[in-house]
């Protein structure tokens, strides 16, 4: 089986949640394009309605937000979105929001004792009294912290970024090694007094920052979703051209990995967009070896890491990844799905506390996925089955739609 086509995909999630939240600090309406709809960004959206905002058209890929934050009568039901909850988090606590935040079994099961201490620091007077959701926040009176991040966060940072909007003084963060950059992208675009540290290991933010103004972004694709289709190129004779993605490089940690580890990539930078650069990734096999990952690697190429341990299997030698103990307290723990289902399949992988290694290349059998109602863990298994005779099944296939709902509407666009 070869696989071939070109594919566009729908908005990058991650930006697509802190657009909407930014547009809702913004003065007057703000326009969003091609966002992410999948439930995890449904969630932001619903909670921000919630809270009085105005969001509307969503239906027709211009999405107009308009109105301002207010207190809510209702919890805020984040649903699967760990993004939502800390980022939210973080937003309401800056412009003194009283609300209560609660979601599913997932979600309140994810550590947000990293969020409430910095938060707590900055003045937040909450009732969060395990460290877990549902929690009550309150955040009148914020004022600037200086804070080394102990865990690489993109989303920790984000809240404490969003917080720091309403708060007095600087907001100065230090992090461990870098994470998605989005929040900071999107601050300078829209004038925020914001400042990145030559070695950009520290951020600084200075409030209080009033009215935003309006804005109009196109997402660019989201590069995460399009992964699993550069891994589909990685099958014997198959060309795929990704079109219109991020080309954030504190994003592309997988294409990077998939080059190195012998999978021909050529990136075609096309324009930078709302501070974003975009553009086009063609993805060729070639004969794949194993890779050993280094640790200031990983949050680069964090939600990808399922994925990589599939292309392993079929990688000449030993794969080996470390320091990501931080998989084990995503949607589910994804160290022990990844090496409960690559085992099932008949991989050779050993688990570790924090990491996993493979040797391989092995000849992957087809078996029933446990999806621990992960989709990422559903997805790069649905690519696990690309590469065996037999078929995949897949206990639970709707929980993609948390992401990519239109992850099999693609697949299906591919020529075989
Ligand atoms: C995200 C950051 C990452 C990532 C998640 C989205 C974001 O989480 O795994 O899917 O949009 O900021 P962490 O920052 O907690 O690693």
């Amino acid at each position: 089986m070869s696989l071939t086509g070109t594919l566009t995909f729908p908005g990058d999630k991650s930006i697509s949640h802190r657009a909407f939240m930014l547009a809702a600090l913004a003065e007057g309406t703000s326009i969003i394009k091609n966002s992410a709809m999948g439930k995890d960004v449904l969630s932001t959206i619903h909670c921000l309605r919630d809270s009085g905002v105005n969001i509307e058209n969503i239906e027709k890929d211009e999405t107009h937000v308009s109105g301002h934050l207010t207190l809510p009568d209702r919890d805020l039901y984040c649903g699967n979105s760990g993004t939502s909850a800390r980022l939210l988090t973080g937003l309401l606590a800056g412009q003194g929001i009283t609300a209560r935040l609660t979601g599913d079994e997932s979600v309140l099961r994810r550590p947000m004792n990293r969020i409430i201490v910095p938060l707590t620091e900055m003045n937040a007077r909450n009732e969060w009294p395990d460290g877990h959701l549902p929690y009550k926040i309150n955040g009148n009176g914020l004022r600037g912290i200086k804070y080394r991040i102990p865990v690489a966060s993109a989303q920790v940072k984000s809240c404490l970024l969003l917080a720091g909007l309403g708060a007095d003084g600087n907001t100065e963060l230090e992090e461990l090694a870098p994470t998605r950059d989005h929040t900071e992208i999107m601050l300078k675009e829209l004038n925020v007094n914001i400042s990145i540290s030559a070695d950009k290991n520290a951020i600084t933010l200075t409030g209080p920052c009033e009215n935003l103004p309006n804005f109009s972004i196109n997402i660019p694709g989201d590069s995460s979703s399009a992964a699993f289709f550069a891994a589909a190129g990685c099958v014997k004779d198959s060309e795929i051209l990704l079109k219109d993605i991020l080309l954030n490089p504190r994003r592309l940690g997988f294409y990077r990995t998939l080059q190195r580890m012998g999978a021909r990539l050529e990136v075609m930078e096309r324009q930078k967009q709302f501070g974003e650069l975009t553009g086009d990734i063609l993805v060729r096999p070639g004969p794949l070896r194993g890779i050993h990952l280094a640790d200031d690697e990983i949050p680069g190429i964090i939600d990808e890491l399922p994925l990589l341990a599939v292309l392993a299997t079929q990688a000449e030698g030993n794969t080996i990844v470390h320091g990501a103990a931080e998989l084990r307290v995503k949607e589910s723990d994804r160290i022990s799905a990844i090496c409960s289902n690559l085992k099932n399949m008949g991989a050779d992988i050993e688990e570790f506390s924090d990491g996993f290694s493979v040797v391989g290349p092995t000849q992957l059998k087809g078996c029933k996925i446990q999806t621990y109602h992960d989709h990422r863990i559903a997805m790069a298994f649905t690519i696990a089955g690309l590469f065996c005779d037999e078929s995949i099944i897949l206990d639970d296939q709707e929980c993609i739609n948390i992401s990519f709902p239109e992850f099999f509407t693609l697949m299906n666009r591919l020529v075989k």
